[in-house]
C-alpha cells in the first residue's frame, strides 16, 4: 500500500426531512449572505427551493438566487455567478441539486476569490483559496456532495474539464434519499453507472497489496448491484434510494481509493462524450467501461479475474484466467444494458466520423502530452482503438 493523506473534511447530514436543515447548517459554517444555485427547474417543481428558502429565513440568512445549471455544466453560468456573489457580497454558496449544480457551485466559489479566469483552475492551476460550499443532494451519482472535484465544460470548443482539491470538498451535504424519488428512470441508471464506474476507477490499481480498499470497492458494488433492481421496480423504496445514496458517497470521497494508484482513463475517454455530444455522463461511461476494460485486460488479467470472481460471482477458469476476466467484464454490460443504458455509440447518439476529433481532443487538448495515463498508458492510437470498440 503506498503513503497517504486522507481528509473528508464534509459535515454529512443523512436521512429524510433534513432539507429543512439547511438554514442551520449554513448558519453552523458561518454563512451570512447567501447563493442557491440550481439546475434547470426540477427542484423548483418539487418545492424543494421553497424548503430551502424557508429554512434560510427561518435562521434571518439572507438570500439571492441563480438557476438554470445545465447537466454537463457550462462555463457561462459560472463567470455569472462569479460576477454575481462579487456585485452582492455573497460568503456561502448552496448547491441544490446533482453533481452539475454542485460542481458549477464549486467553480464558482474558486473563482470569486481568483483574481484571473476561473478556468486556470480547469488547466492546472491550483486553486488557493474559495468561498464554502454547502449541498442538498437530488440524484446519487457523481459523488460530488463529498468530493473535492468541479467538472466544466467550456462553451468555446465544448470540451469538459476537470479540477480536484480538497479546498472545495463541501462543508456540509444534506442527503435526503426521498428527494430522489422524483427522478426519471434514465436518470437513476446514470447515477448508478457513475457510482460504480467510481468504484471500477479505483479498483483499477497498480498498487500491490490493497485488501481493505479492494474489500471496500467490491462490497459497494455488491451492494449497488443488489440495490439497483429494487430502484428501478419501484422508484419509491427509500431503503434502496438510501442504499443507493451513501454508497455514491462513499464511492468518491476517496475513502476506496487511498493508498493505490488509481485510473481515470475512463472518466477522461467519456468526458470527451458529454462534453461533445451532451449525452449524461453516466450514459456516456456505460458505453465506455466495457470498451476500456476488454482494451486494458491484458495488462492486469489476474485483478479483472478477480473482480469478476468476487462480485459479478463468475466462476474461475484456473487454466485460463482470461475467460474469467472477459465474462465479469460481460457481466458488466449486461447489467448496465438490464438498468436502461445505451451499449454503443449509437444508442448514445455519438458518432463514428468524429473518433479523430475526439482521440485529439483527448490526448492533446487543453495542453495534454499526447496521452492520457493511469492504470495503462493510452497513446492516440489505442484511443482511437477504444472509441471504435464502442462503435
Ligand atoms: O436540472 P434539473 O432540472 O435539476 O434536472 C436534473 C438533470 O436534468 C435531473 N435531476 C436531478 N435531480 C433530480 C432530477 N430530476 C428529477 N428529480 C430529481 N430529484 O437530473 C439531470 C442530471 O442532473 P446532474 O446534476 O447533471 O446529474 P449528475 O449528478 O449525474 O451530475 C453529472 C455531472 O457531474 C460530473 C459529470 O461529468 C457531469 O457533468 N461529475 C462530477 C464529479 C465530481 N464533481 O466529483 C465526478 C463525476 O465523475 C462526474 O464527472
Ligand atoms: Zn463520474
Amino acid at each position: 500500500m503506498d503513503n497517504f493523506i486522507f481528509t473528508s473534511p464534509t459535515y454529512f447530514v443523512f436521512g429524510k426531512d433534513t432539507e429543512n436543515k439547511a438554514g442551520e447548517m449554513v448558519k453552523k459554517f458561518g454563512g451570512t449572505k447567501v447563493l442557491i444555485h440550481y439546475g434547470g427547474g426540477s427542484a423548483v417543481k418539487s418545492g424543494l427551493i421553497d424548503r430551502v428558502k424557508a429554512s434560510l429565513d427561518k435562521e434571518n440568512i439572507p438570500y439571492i438566487l441563480l438557476g438554470g445549471v445545465q447537466p454537463n455544466p457550462r462555463s457561462g453560468l459560472v463567470y455569472e455567478g462569479i460576477e454575481l456573489c462579487r456585485k452582492e457580497n455573497i460568503d456561502f454558496i448552496l448547491a441544490v441539486g446533482g453533481g452539475s449544480a454542485i460542481d458549477s457551485s464549486k467553480a464558482i466559489a474558486g473563482g470569486v476569490l481568483y483574481d484571473g479566469d476561473f478556468w486556470d483552475h480547469h488547466s492546472g492551476k491550483s486553486v488557493e483559496k474559495a468561498l464554502p460550499v454547502g449541498t442538498v443532494l437530488t440524484i446519487a451519482a457523481a459523488g460530488s456532495e463529498g468530493s473535492g472535484n468541479t467538472v466544466i465544460t467550456h462553451e468555446n470548443g465544448m470540451f469538459k474539464r476537470g479540477c480536484r482539491t480538497d479546498i472545495l470538498r463541501p462543508k456540509f451535504s444534506i442527503l435526503n434519499p426521498e428527494l430522489t424519488c422524483t427522478l426519471p428512470p434514465f436518470q437513476t441508471a446514470c447515477g448508478i453507472t457513475d457510482i460504480m464506474a467510481h468504484l471500477y476507477e479505483r479498483y483499477l490499481t497498480n498498487t500491490k497489496d490493497v485488501e481493505v480498499t479492494d474489500r471496500l470497492i467490491e462490497g459497494l458494488l455488491l451492494s449497488v448491484i443488489n440495490e439497483a433492481p429494487k430502484v428501478m421496480k419501484n422508484p419509491q423504496d427509500y431503503n434502496a434510494r438510501a442504499n443507493i445514496m451513501w454508497a455514491g458517497t462513499l464511492a468518491h470521497n476517496n475513502v476506496c481509493g487511498v493508498g493505490r494508484t488509481q485510473d481515470w482513463t475512463g472518466h477522461s475517454i467519456e468526458h470527451e462524450l458529454s462534453g461533445l455530444y451532451d449525452c449524461a455522463h453516466g450514459a456516456g461511461l456505460a458505453v465506455t467501461m466495457p470498451a476500456l476494460f476488454s482494451y486494458v485486460l491484458g495488462h492486469d488479467v489476474a485483478r479483472f479475474a478477480q473482480i469478476a470472481v468476487r462480485v459479478w460471482g463468475c466462476q474461475m477458469d484456473f487454466a485460463n484466467p482470461e475467460i474469467t476476466a472477459r465474462k465479469g467484464i460481460e457481466a458488466l454490460r449486461q447489467f448496465l444494458i438490464s438498468i436502461g443504458m445505451p451499449k454503443n455509440f449509437e444508442e448514445l447518439g455519438a458518432k463514428e466520423e468524429d473518433i479523430p476529433y475526439l482521440v485529439d481532443a483527448l490526448c492533446c487538448g487543453n495542453g495534454r502530452p499526447g496521452y492520457i495515463e493511469g492504470f495503462v498508458k493510452l497513446d492516440k492510437n489505442d484511443c482511437e482503438k477504444i472509441y471504435k470498440l464502442m462503435v
